[in-house]
């Protein structure tokens, strides 16, 4: 009798975890490297799995012209990935899926005289910054989520570790300008163009 009633209750508690689990959202259904609580971590083997969407460089002088110097804090070669899925869904739709992750990687400039000319080579990789689609709002009150995207910051020094502290003042104060393109500045991603 004792051991049907205990029986009886692993039953119970088995299908309980699988009602359980299948309330949550099933797995691989977001990346990898977003975890449950919406830390993100830097994605691996984008450079030699994902797309290169384009490269954005950055000088230091202003445009503004002569006698308008101007030191701009990302000098240097901002390389932008996605994963090869994103790509196509927004050549097909025009809009970036849930899940689809943006990721720019900063380099400096270094500078060489060679046959072809002056050239500019990327130095060793400072930072990356990442975006990640959040289509559902999952992270509601998460100081990097939010505005259709988790945001992030990684330096060499520790790339587990997002630097952002919040979206709103680290990073929204320069994307709000890039509204009416969900956040991206696009100019630079020639391939998203079809
Ligand atoms: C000083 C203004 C500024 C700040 C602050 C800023 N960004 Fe950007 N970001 C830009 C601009 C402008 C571009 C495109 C041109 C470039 O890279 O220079 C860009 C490009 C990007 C890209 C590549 C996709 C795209 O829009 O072309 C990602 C990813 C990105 N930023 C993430 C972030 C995250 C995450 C933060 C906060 C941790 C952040 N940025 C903070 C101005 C900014």
């Amino acid at each position: 009798m004792l051991k049907s009633v205990k029986e009886t209750l692993i039953i119970v508690i088995v299908l309980a975890g699988s009602v359980s689990l299948s309330l949550s959202e099933p797995r691989g259904a977001f990346p990898p490297h977003v975890d449950g609580k919406g830390i993100i971590s830097l994605p691996s083997a984008f450079r030699s799995t994902w797309v290169h969407l384009g490269t954005w460089v950055v000088t230091s002088t202003s445009a503004a012209g002569a006698g308008y110097e101007q030191t701009s804090p990302g000098v240097g070669f901002h390389e932008v990935y996605t994963q090869t899925a994103s790509l196509q869904e927004y050549r097909k739709a025009g809009t970036w899926p849930d899940g689809a992750t943006l990721v720019m990687e900063v380099r400096p400039i270094q500078w060489d005289d060679l046959p072809t000319g002056h050239v500019m080579a990327q130095g060793e990789a400072m930072k990356w910054l990442v975006m990640v689609r959040d289509g559902k709002g999952r992270f509601t009150g998460h100081p990097n989520w939010g505005k259709g995207w988790g945001w992030a910051l990684f330096k060499p020094q520790d790339p587990t570790k997002n630097l952002s502290k919040d979206f709103k003042t680290d990073c929204l104060g320069c994307h709000d300008a890039a509204g009416d393109t969900a956040l991206v500045f696009v100019e630079g991603l020639a391939v998203i163009r079809k």
